[in-house]
């Protein structure tokens, strides 16, 4: 229950923060820890989408910490610092929040920030994951295995995602399949760039799941997560579709929250098929 109760916290969390991004709430508080100087601010619909950001924040961060140590005596010593790892980034995101705010939101702190709630999102899962009855027991051969790099692939996407957004090149192609009237725009650079190449990895991705799609009816070691694939497979071609209903709607914040969304699933269904590949079954 509390396992769960986390995940799904954080799940909502990281489409809040979304949310305050895409109605351009940032600084609807200007100041931390407190908004406007109050511990309850006065209401306007924008400040309250922020402060309900940093109240759920607050709530998460709780649910994490006490997860954190109830898993970290059950875990063997050689995982006993993940529960330490998640507290310890918890605490710097949570200082980074307010740096972000301070600051007046600059672009690669943002982009810092959503990229450290994708790792805190990422150990969340582990130590939901991990319980009594599944402890963690990764080996060598399959700690860098195929679900791992895949997560990383996606992680990784979703990064560069968050610096689209963040140095404002969202609609720096604005148009699909062509970039500016090109497949390949001829002056590659700034923000045309940094959008050019979140499009290209996410075709890089898709093409990845098709091979994996064909290849596992021809190999006994992928055939028992054909499922699996497919279903990741199915949430990248929506997850293409919204974002070029991202540009077709110049940025509406319910089709980036979307798009988050279904990133955070696939990295969801990823993560977890990894962890299970690396578990003790028995107490
Ligand atoms: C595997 C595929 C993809 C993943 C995992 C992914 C993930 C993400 C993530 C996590 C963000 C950050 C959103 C935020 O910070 O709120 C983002 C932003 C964005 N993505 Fe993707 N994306 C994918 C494919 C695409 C494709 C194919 C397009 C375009 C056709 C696209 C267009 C955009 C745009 C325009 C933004 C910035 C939105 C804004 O400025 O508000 N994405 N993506």
């Amino acid at each position: 229950m509390l396992s769960k109760s986390t995940v799904g916290l954080f799940f909502l969390l990281l489409i809040l923060g979304s949310v305050v991004t895409g109605l351009e709430a940032g600084l609807a508080c200007p100041d931390w820890p407190l908004c406007h100087g109050k511990v309850v601010p006065p209401f306007r619909w924008d400040i309250y989408v922020e402060f309900s950001h940093r109240v759920l924040g607050a709530i998460a961060g709780i649910f994490l910490v006490i997860l954190a140590f109830k898993r970290r005596k059950i875990y063997s010593p050689a995982y006993k610092k993940v529960p330490i790892i998640a507290i310890t980034l918890l605490a710097i995101q949570v200082l980074m929040g307010g740096f972000v705010v301070m600051l007046k939101l600059p672009m690669n702190l943002t982009t810092i920030h959503f990229s450290t709630a994708l790792i805190i999102f990422s150990l969340v899962l582990f130590l939901a994951y991990f319980d009594e009855s599944r402890k963690p027991k990764f080996s060598s051969d399959t700690f860098f295995g195929l679900f791992f790099f895949l997560s990383l692939l996606v992680l990784v996407q979703a990064g560069l995602g968050a610096y689209v957004r963040h140095s404002g090149a969202g609609l720096a192609c604005p148009d699909f399949p062509k970039c500016l009237g090109f497949w390949v725009p001829p002056e590659l650079s700034g923000i045309v760039l940094t959008h050019f190449l979140h499009r290209s990895l996410a075709y890089i991705i898709f093409a990845v799941f098709i091979f994996l799609l064909i290849y596992s009816n021809i190999s006994d070691q992928l055939q028992k997560y054909k499922k699996k694939i497919g279903m990741v497979f199915g949430l990248i071609v929506i997850q293409i579709l919204l974002g070029v209903g991202i540009i077709h709607t110049k940025l509406f914040f319910v089709v980036t929250a979307a798009h988050v969304f279904v990133a955070l699933l696939i990295i969801y269904i990823l993560i977890n098929t990894w962890y299970s590949k690396n578990k003790q079954s028995t107490v």
